[in-house]
Order: C-alpha cells, then structure tokens, then sequence
C-alpha cells in the first residue's frame, strides 16, 4: 500500500499537508520518502565557511556524490553573516547561493543547519562576539542577556540572521526546485524554561518565512531533549568521543553501544532512526601529541566498519558523517581549544574508500531502505554479535556480523553460520567465514538485483547494474581469503572466467555457487544457460574495490542528476583515482576526473560506447576485450611544479608593537573607559575600569592593552606591576613596563596573576606605559565548563576575555592592514622571520612571490613551519586571508593547507607573518623555518577558481589609514 501512494505523489506536485509540511519529504517508521521515493539518507558534512572560496565548493560537492553519498549537510556561521548588529552578510564567500546551485547540478541533497548555535568548535559556537555580550533582560536579570533563550534581547538578536539566512534556505527548498531537503533548528540544546520556548519561536518563524520542509532538533545523545518540539528528532554520535583525538591511544576503543535501536523505537515511534550527526573523524585541540594523523588512526577504517554497520543494525536509515571534507578554521574562527586546522581526520582526506564501498552498496540495494530487526544473535558463534534485518515485502535479509567486544581484540574467529529463508549453514564447501578482530561484514541473502536472485554472497556486495540485458553483480573481499556466493540459475551454466582469481562453480538443483578468494585486481565471471538467463559477477579484491567508480548518468526533467529520481548507472569504471562525472552521448562515453600517474582501467558499460573522452580529451588507447568490456590508460604527464624558496627571498620587516613607546600616538585603539559591566564574571580589583575586551568589540586575536601612570621622585616608587589576566585555556600575555620586556604570563591556565617586579631604573619621572599583549584564542563553547561557571549553562559563552584605564586594539600591525597585499613595505628595512627580532616584541615580516603553475592540475599547496619548539606565537596571513596561526611551545599544527583562490596560482602572492616573541632565547624570537610545499599533483581538479583577495587600500587606504 505504501508504495502504490508513493507512486501516485512522485507524478503530483508536492502538496502541502494539513500541518503545513510539504509532502515533497515524507518518512514512515522504515525511512524518509523524497518526492515519492523511499531514501536512504547517505550524507557527508561539509561547512563552506571552511573552505572560503566558493569556486572550490563545487570539488567537495563532486567527491560526495562521487563517493556515493545523496546528501550534504551544512552549518551556517551567524559571527559571519551577521558580524554587527543590523549588518547581514550573504555576498562573497558568504553567498551560498552558488553552493545549492552546484549541488542541485551535481544531483545531491541538501540539509541545512543554521544553528542559530553550531558548537562546531569554532568561537563561541557561531555567535557573534556582539550577540554574545547583549545585555540582560532588566529587571529581572542584571547580567548578560540569557542566550538560547527566549530572553527578550537574544531574541531581538537573532531576528536578523534568521530573516536573512532562512529565507535562502527557503528559496532553495526542494519545494521550489532547489537541494534543501531538512532544516535542523539549534543544535545540541536542551529542554527547559526558556529554551522549548526559544526552539519554537525559531520555528515559527522559519515557517512564516516560508519554510514547508520538516525540521528537526540534533540532541547531544540519547538524551530525549526537544522530542516533540520539531518535525523530526536526531542526535548525534561520536562513540570515540568528539576532541583531543591527537591524544588518544587508537588501539584502545570503548564497548559499542547497543541502545540506538530501542532508544529510537521508544522516543520517536513512527520515525526514521536518524544520526544529524555521526562520527566521521574528530576535532583535535591545541597542543595535541599525535595530531590528525593519529585521529585519521584512531577513527579510521576499521571504526568506520564496525561503528556505522552497527548503526545499521539498529535501524538507521538516515546518517550523516560529521565531517566529510573539515577544512580550515582560518582567521580567529576557531574556538578556545582549537587549532586552525579543521583535518578532522575527515574521509575526504583518508577513509574515502570505505565510505564509498558503505555508500554504493546502500545506493544500490534499496531492499536495505526497509527492514525489520529479526534477531540478535550473541550465543551461536562465541564473541561474534550477529545482527539480523528483514524486509518485510521481499524477504531479503542482511546478517551484520562484529565482534562482541572490540576494545582491546585482535583477534580472528572462524566460524560457519545458517542463513536465509533455506536456513543454509554458510560456507557450504567446508571452509569458514572469518571475523577479523576489528572488522565487521554484512551477508546479504534472498535478493534481487535486476531480473536476477542472489541467494546469498558471503562477499560484500559493492553495487549492479544492468549491461545489455543481463544482470552484473559487483562484489569484494580480502585477497586469500574464501567467500561462496549462490544464486538463483536452472540449466546448464557455461562459466567464462577473466582476471587472475581462480574461481569455481557447482550447480545443484536450480542453484549454482561460486567459491573463490579474491586475488589482486578485478576478475570477471561470466555465467550464461541456454534459456538466456544470464549473470555476470565482478569480483574485485578490496583494495580494487575501492578504485570501482559507479557515476551517474543525467536523466531528463527536474533533478536530473539524483540517483533515485531520473539519473542511471548503467557502467563502472575500475582503477582510477576519482571519477567526478560522467555522460554518455551517442557513442562517446565522456569522464571527468583526476589521475596522479598513467592509469589503465578497465570499463563495463553498455555496448553502444565506442569512444571514450577523459577531462574533455579523446583517449586513443580504448579497445574492447574479447568479454565486451573496455580497457584504455588514462595518461598523466608531471608537470614542472615551480614553488619559491621562502627561505632565500626578501623579505621586509617592521616592528609591531610602537605601543610601547612613550611618544606613541594610540593610533586606531580605542579608549577602555567603561565603569561598568553586566559580565558574570567580576573583576577582581584595579577599579574603576572595566578591561574586558569583549565589552569594547574585541571578540577574537591578539589584543594590546596600554595604559599610563605617573610617577615621580616624590611618589613612592612601585615596586611590582600585578596583571590578573583571563583568557582561554592555550592564552598567553606579555607584559611590558616602558620600553622593558616584564615576562609573560603562558602556564596553560584559564587566568593567570602575576607580579612582575619593576625596578627603579625601569620607571619614568613623567608618564609610565604598561602595555600588556594578551591572545584571545576565541571563545568557549556552550557547556565546556559546566561544572564551574556561575549562572550554568549560557554562561560558558560570555567569559571574559581580558584584564581585570586603558587603551585597547588588535596588533599594530593588523590595525596598519601590513598583512594586506598591496601595502607598500618598500621602504621597512630587509630582514627575514629567520633572523626575527632582537628582543621580547611583536614583528611583521612580509614577502612576495610569483607564481605560474600549470592548467589543469590539482596541486595542493602547504605553508610548512619548523617544528621546533619555541616560545613564540606567528600568524600566517596570506593575501590577506590569515590562514594560519602557530604556537610554536604548544603545537602541535606545522603545516597549513592553503587552497588556490586563497593563493593565485597564476600571479603575485603576499605571504605575512606576525612574529610575537614570548621569550628572550634564539628559538623564542625567530622562525627556524617556513616552506611552501605541494602535497600532490593531480591531472584534472576544478579548473576557473577565482581568486578575491581585497588589497590594502581597498580595506585601509580608503579609510584614511597612513602607510
Ligand atoms: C557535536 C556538535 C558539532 C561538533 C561535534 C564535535 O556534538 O554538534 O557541532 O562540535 O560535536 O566535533
């Protein structure tokens, strides 16, 4: 019955039911239906404003779809887009609009989640600095406005954001022709007073501005929060917690949980079981040991195996992977504890084979969209947990088995197993099935793919497609290690075998089984029976599965290129490194992708191919083999990849810290007058002045403090400077008396107090100078510090960032626009980050350099630092963008990725460093070493990046600012 009412609304224009949702996205308790069609929501997180510029958003797009996901998942960034009151942002990288464009093309879904809160470790979960510090709602509240409430100035806070960011987001509905399939409210929240209220206030509004997609709540974890207070319920899952993965021991993992199925059965009855978000790397944080290569390790294959089929076995039939593609969390975007590297050990960067062998599966086999749990099984085979699913109308069963307990095992069990609707005790030729210590398999039995029946494959099924009339079943495996497959086949079978493994076949009673262990490479059995019933198996040894690309070919009409609504798969492509695109015109069969050495592969296809383009290029090498399919080498050429020597150019230097001058002339700070504060958090002594940054507009960086005393022979001498400063855990602060360095305050702690002695010949008869450089880090995220900050949860957002009358501004140099391209250094005296500076300061070290590189590549460039360890923090900016910051005694970031479009690939660059010396040794004031290096070079890539990089007069020079 279902389906037969599915049919009749894919040919309908969506309606609008009567609680005002658009029946364009539909669900059951099995599934989502979109336009009509049952959809397993396959989906990747990708954050734009991680990746500014926009010409390369279209490459992750292409890798998702390539990958086999239909969707991509969102946060939008409130700081960004609304960076002042009344002031919305939607131009430049914040224009999204070229993002649903491409994605629509591309043919994948879209859920967008604009918080308004993200958490997504960056400053203050997305709220901007000036939301973050509103005032409280008087009388009843004399501090700082209550956020993710229903507070009545956070609500006049966000209005603007909302207006603007939804109304996009609407436009772009699936309803109106666009990608937008879910619209999740808030994130991670909480029920309570003001805050069911808060969520239903966001809601209302995105429905009046025109909003007839479902939204849903992301809880934190199966904590029945906001069940009921949207559409749709999710929450996340990070089962091998969520940041500080640089430090964990990855042969080390916690139970698997087995609460998702009844957690979701019992709280949302009736709904999909649906992860907004799930693990798909981790964040790692300042001073982390091993970094992301350790994160790739510990959340890297094996746990995308074990952990997401467990996800299927409990009913999960929407996933989206937290991250897919992290990206960088440039300029001061970064929460307190994040670096700006947002690697997350994503799959885009190492996992994407597994994830597309998980993705092509679950886009071919739609019986999966449906299923009953028929049993658990944890006795039959000791330490084996076996997890059978069931869809009800075909009867196809999926056995998913794991091991019991995979904290500490390495171990391999063999063991035999009865499957299927004829209770068949797997292998049947004697051998066994093998459970490596952290793996996992899915067994599928009783299945149709075309015209065709499997009856069961101990292999793992990869995809089908249909070739000239018969059926071709795509599987895989461990090289030496034995699988059986058998399908439904009556008559003689004629069995032609092509590939180096060694493959044997039996008939028996209108079945006929297949034994063979996968040796390297892809081998083709062709299996034919005199009444035409033919099948052919590709069985592809595991490492060559993940180099099977399966594109889409565009259908006709509305959503031509999604999987499911009118685009096909009639051909695979095996041995590449990415195929992005396909189309298949007449007799050409066009590829689009890219390829790091000469590749042949291997195309099975329709028959009607007789060409073969690649990046637009006739390949002249295609042939057909004696068994139909196509084999050609993908030619690569290396081109001649020319980067400059940082270490030998010139480079110009200018000190920047003037501020502690006596005859400075507080140039672009502003006064920090302020006697009063709503702040939570009081400050500790030195009244009447309140020297929180925050509450003067300085949400982020590097902040200079300067203030002045007098002193004389007739007043008594100090003999101390006493600093209470607060920042972040990761702060630091320098302290200067005059023109004396003082020290530094850098302990790692959350505020540190320090009395810097002062001696007699440090002090001026006249006007004394304390500057205090101090870094922001950027601010906390909602509950980091639950259990010790006054006024509970919100609060955590508003600590203080500061000193507990003076003058306030970012660094000189940043205030000058020196890390602008276009500033004329031409007259800063010629000195390298490499000789540095002479004494406790702050530096601007500038350069520039040509580039030219070649067309039609992708070559991924990476500024590199020296990794020794020195007391001195460096911002990297380049053209401007500051893309880079290094904490040269913490780390544990060296290298930063900078993508084309940031750099011009074919043009002048300026590379800046701030150089900020925290102490007095060689390796605290120079920067041993600074490199800009390729990591890889790719034929193909997206080509016509635009670059966008506002140069100094455009952001200062207009402004009146003096060179
Ligand atoms: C989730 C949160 C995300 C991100 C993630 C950890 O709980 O929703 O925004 O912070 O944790 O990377």
């Amino acid at each position: 019955m279902v389906q037969l009412f599915i049919l009749l609304v894919a040919n309908c224009q969506p309606q609008l039911s009567y609680n005002g949702l658009t029946t364009a996205i539909e669900w059951d308790n099995y599934s989502f239906f979109i336009l009509g069609n049952r959809t397993f929501i396959q989906s990747g997180e990708f954050h734009m404003w991680r990746l500014p510029v926009p010409s390369l958003w279209r490459d992750i797009i292409q890798k998702a779809k390539a990958a086999g996901l239909n969707t991509i998942s969102v946060y939008f960034h409130w700081g960004l887009i609304n960076p002042r009151p009344g002031e919305v942002d939607l131009t430049g990288i914040n224009d999204y609009q070229p993002f649903f464009d491409a994605a629509k093309e591309e043919g994948i879904w879209v859920i967008a989640r604009p918080g308004p809160y993200i958490n997504s470790e960056t400053s203050t979960g997305g709220i901007p600095g000036h939301v973050a510090w509103i005032p409280g709602d008087p009388p009843w509240n004399l501090y700082n406005g209550e956020l993710r409430s229903n507070d009545t100035f956070y609500h006049a806070a966000w209005q603007d954001y909302w207006t603007g960011v939804i109304s996009l987001i609407s436009k772009n509905q699936v309803t109106n022709g666009g990608p937008v399939i879910l619209l999740q409210i808030e994130n991670e929240y909480y029920n309570g007073p003001g805050q069911n209220q808060y969520v239903d206030q966001l809601r209302q509004r995105a429905i009046q501005l025109g909003v007839v997609i479902p939204t849903f709540v992301n809880d934190a974890g199966e904590f029945d929060n906001l069940v009921n207070d949207t559409d749709l319920y999710g929450f996340d899952a990070y089962p091998l917690s969520a940041s500080g993965c640089g430090n964990a021991n990855p042969a080390i993992w916690p139970a698997i949980p087995t609460t998702w199925r009844a957690y979701f059965d019992a709280t949302v009855p009736g709904k999909p079981h649906f992860f907004p978000e799930f693990q798909g790397g981790s964040a790692d944080n300042w001073g982390s040991t091993g970094g992301y290569a350790n994160c790739r390790e510990l959340v890297g294959y094996n746990f995308q195996r074990v952990f997401y089929h467990q996800m299927w076995a409990d009913g999960a039939t929407a996933e989206n992977f937290y991250m897919f593609y992290g990206g960088t969390t440039w300029s001061q975007l970064p929460y307190s504890q994040g670096y700006t590297s947002y690697d997350y050990g994503a799959p885009i960067t190492a996992k994407y084979g597994e994830l597309k062998l998980q993705s092509l599966f679950l886009r071919s086999f739609t019986d999966f969209y449906m299923t009953d749990l028929i049993k658990t099984d944890t006795t039959t085979v000791p330490n084996v947990f076996i997890t059978q699913l069931q869809n009800p109308l075909s009867k196809s069963s999926f056995y998913i088995f794991r091991p019991n307990s995979v904290a500490t095992t390495n171990t391999t069990i063999n063991f035999q197993y009865n499957i299927g609707q004829a209770n068949t005790l797997v292998p049947q030729n004697g051998a066994s099935l093998t459970l490596l210590g952290r793996d996992s398999f899915v067994i599928a039995t009783d299945l149709s793919f075309g015209t065709s029946k499997l009856q069961y494959s101990t292999a793992s099924l990869l995809t089908f497609l249909e070739l000239d009339g018969s059926d071709l079943l795509v599987v895989y495996g461990y090289t030496g290690m034995p699988y059986e497959m058998a399908f439904e086949l009556s008559g003689a079978v004629t069995q032609i075998i092509t590939g180096p493994t060694q493959v044997t076949g039996k008939a028996t009673n209108g079945t006929y089984i297949l034994n063979f262990s996968p040796s390297t490479g892809v081998t083709l059995v062709n299996l034919t029976t005199p009444s035409g019933q033919d099948i052919a198996v590709l069985i592809a040894d595991y490492n060559a599965a993940t180099q099977i690309w399966q594109p889409t070919i565009a259908g006709r009409g509305n959503f031509v290129n999604y999987v499911g609504m009118s685009a096909s798969t009639p051909l695979i492509v095996s041995g590449l490194y990415l195929v992005r695109n396909a189309s298949l015109d007449e007799q050409n069969l066009a590829l689009w992708g890219d390829v790091g050495e000469n590749t042949k592969i291997e195309i099975f296809g329709p028959s009607v191919i007789a060409s073969l383009t690649w990046n637009n290029d006739l390949v002249q090498t295609l042939t057909q083999t004696g068994t139909g399919t196509w084999q050609a080498i993908i030619p690569f050429s290396t081109p001649l990849v020319s980067l400059p020597d940082l270490e030998s150019a010139t480079w110009r230097y200018r000190d920047s810290l003037p501020e502690i001058q006596p005859d400075f002339d507080g140039f672009a700070m502003v006064p920090a007058n302020q006697t009063t504060t709503t702040s939570v958090f009081p400050p500790y002594y030195g009244e009447p002045w309140i020297l929180y940054a925050d509450q003067y507009g300085f949400h982020a960086g590097n902040l200079v403090w300067r203030g002045t005393f007098m002193h004389n022979s007739s007043t008594t001498a100090p003999t101390a400077i006493n600093i209470s400063s607060s920042g972040a855990v990761n702060y630091a602060a320098s302290v200067w008396l005059n023109t004396n360095y003082l020290g530094a305050s850098d302990t790692r702690a959350r505020t540190n107090n320090n009395t810097f002695p002062v001696s007699d010949e440090s002090l001026i008869d006249g006007e004394n100078t304390v500057v205090v450089l101090q870094d922001h880090m950027g601010g906390d995220l909602s509950g980091q510090d639950m259990c010790c900050t006054p006024g509970g949860r919100a609060r955590d957002l508003q600590q203080p960032r500061g000193l507990q009358g003076y003058y306030l501004g970012g660094l000189y140099g940043e205030r000058a626009g020196w890390h602008l391209p276009g500033y004329d250094d031409s007259l800063w005296e010629e000195r390298t980050p490499f000789q540095g500076i002479a004494q406790p300061g702050v530096g601007f070290f500038r350069t520039t350099f040509q580039l030219d590189l070649p067309e039609n590549y992708d070559i991924p460039l990476s500024f590199v630092f020296d990794s020794t360890i020195g007391h001195y923090r460096s911002q990297l900016y380049v053209n401007g963008w500051q893309m880079g910051k290094r904490i040269a005694n913490i780390g544990p970031q060296t290298a930063f990725p900078v993508h084309e479009g940031i750099l011009d690939y074919h043009g002048i660059n300026t590379v800046v460093l701030s150089l900020w010396a925290l102490g007095n040794g060689t390796a605290d004031r120079a920067i041993p070493s600074f490199k800009l290096v390729a990591n890889g070079t790719y034929a193909g890539g997206i080509q016509g990046i635009s670059t966008n990089n506002p140069d100094w007069t455009e952001l200062r020079g207009n402004f009146g600012v003096p060179l």
